[in-house]
């Protein structure tokens, strides 16, 4: 009897053929390809957005679990409501109020973190194809989500103020007369990842009152928002408009990302659309971790602990602000963020961060280049440094190591004619000016 030989399979991955086209816009995120090597202990990491959790109060959030287990153990460890429990829709409500929202417990959607609640408007709004507007530079995971559902990235103009309304108003006029709809505008007014920058009150409500002009829906994204540094929470763009706007939360700055809890508050008719593609999706979001964040919220000094946490990374975002004036060379400028996570370094024209995160990791630090925030491939002269997580004396020591790197660069660079040999003297000592420079974008 003839054995059929078996067929040699000669492709590295056998179902190359058989993914969803949707899956072809999808690549590693640079900051997780990073994590490896930036995670070594010899390594000061500026590249991760990890939240700072050591100072909560680990033993009472222990206790208070187990407790609740003890309590209510088959209820919180069944299937919930898709849309969310309630008690911990009406604690949402209580914590949005710090940013002037005043909203109906009703209208909100708890999610699996708010990057859930992003993919779940994406999914509800979103066809391959069609536009999304987003502030450039971009959370490198909003990016992802909108390449998930292949939609079409148009990148706003922003400056130390937030987006340009004008900007905004040109990139919707110029899209509509290209026969496409603008889906949303994604933006995230407080503490910008990665850039830091805050938008003014002001622009705000230019950014709204456009939205209702245009009409164009908003989407506000604000894990940010309460960590303000140097001034109180800011009244989030969603307490202007309750109609133009899906404002999206979390508690993973706040408490603790591992519990994967945030929401997002949205008008009545597309939460009904969010409940059901929840539904779909995850059926419920975890009961468990809900009743756990709810005991939490009840039980402790919450804005006690944020204030905590405002105080550590005030802190760190001092060393980093330190370190840069001391070991930048000239020509490199930065932003000063008055809250959040982020810090983003620009450096003169002819340098590449992509290239520079090899050289830097060689010196012992790692960054985030600037090109993972741009849909369309730019940003290379900049960087994203985070605070968060280091300790201020790593924070400053990282600064130095990252200065050490420019200036290897920039002699490097000198030696082959490549850049003003004044800028590569100057490097050698001089701390460089602070200020905000973001590529333009002309839609
Ligand atoms: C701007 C922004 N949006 C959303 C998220 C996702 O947060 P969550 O942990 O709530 O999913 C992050 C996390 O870093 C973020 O920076």
């Amino acid at each position: 009897m003839n054995v059929p030989e078996k067929r040699v399979e000669t492709r590295i991955d056998p179902y190359v053929d058989a993914y969803a086209s949707r899956t072809k816009g999808l690549k590693a995120s640079a900051v997780r390809a990073l994590f490896a090597v930036a995670n070594r202990p010899e390594v000061v990491s500026l590249a991760g957005g990890m939240p700072n959790i050591a100072d909560l109060p680990l033993d009472v959030v222990g206790d208070s679990i187990a407790d609740l287990i003890r309590r209510r153990g088959p209820q919180i460890m069944n299937y919930g409501s898709a849309q969310g429990e309630e008690r911990i829709r009406e604690q949402i409500c209580e914590v949005m109020r710090l940013e002037q929202i005043e909203a109906s417990p009703d209208d909100i959607i708890v999610s699996c973190g708010s990057q859930q609640a992003l993919d779940l408007v994406t999914r509800t709004f979103v066809d391959p194809g069609d536009v999304i507007l987003a502030e450039a530079p971009s959370y490198v995971g909003a990016l992802g989500t909108f390449a998930a559902y292949q939609a079409n990235v148009v990148h706003v103009a922003m400056d130390e103020d937030g987006i340009i309304p004008e900007a905004f108003r040109a990139a919707t006029i110029a899209v509509r007369a290209a026969g496409r709809q603008v889906k949303f505008l994604y933006t995230i007014p407080n503490f910008n990842n990665p850039s830091g920058i805050l938008m003014t009150i002001e622009r705000r409500r230019q950014l709204i009152a456009l939205a209702e002009e245009l009409d164009v829906l908003i989407v506000e994204d604000n894990p940010y928002g309460l960590l303000a540094l140097d001034l109180p929470p800011q009244p989030a763009i969603r307490s202007m408009d309750s109609e133009h706007v899906i404002y999206l939360g979390s508690f993973s700055k706040t408490f603790a990302p591992g519990f994967r809890v945030g929401w997002a508050l949205a008008p009545p008719a597309v939460l009904k659309k969010l409940v059901l593609a929840q539904e779909s999706a995850t059926l419920c979001p975890p009961v468990f971790s809900q009743f756990a964040i709810s005991e939490y919220l009840s039980t402790w000094d919450w804005k006690g602990q944020i204030d905590k946490f405002r105080s550590m990374y005030r802190e760190r975002r001092d060393a980093m602000m330190r370190g840069l004036i001391d070991h930048m060379p000239a020509g490199a400028t930065w932003t000063h963020p008055k809250g959040g996570f982020f810090v983003w370094l620009t450096l003169p024209e002819g340098f590449d961060s992509d290239k520079l995160s090899a050289r830097a990791i060689t010196h012992r630090v790692a960054f985030t280049p600037g090109t993972a925030f741009y849909a369309d491939g730019l940003g290379s002269r900049s960087m994203r440094l985070s605070y968060c997580f280091p300790t201020p004396e790593r924070i400053y020591e990282g600064t130095r190591r990252l200065g050490e790197t420019l200036r290897e660069e920039i002699e490097l660079r000198a030696t082959f004619g490549l850049v003003d040999p004044h800028l590569a003297i100057e490097a050698a000592s001089s701390g460089g000016p602070a200020s905000t420079t973001l590529p333009n974008h002309d839609f």
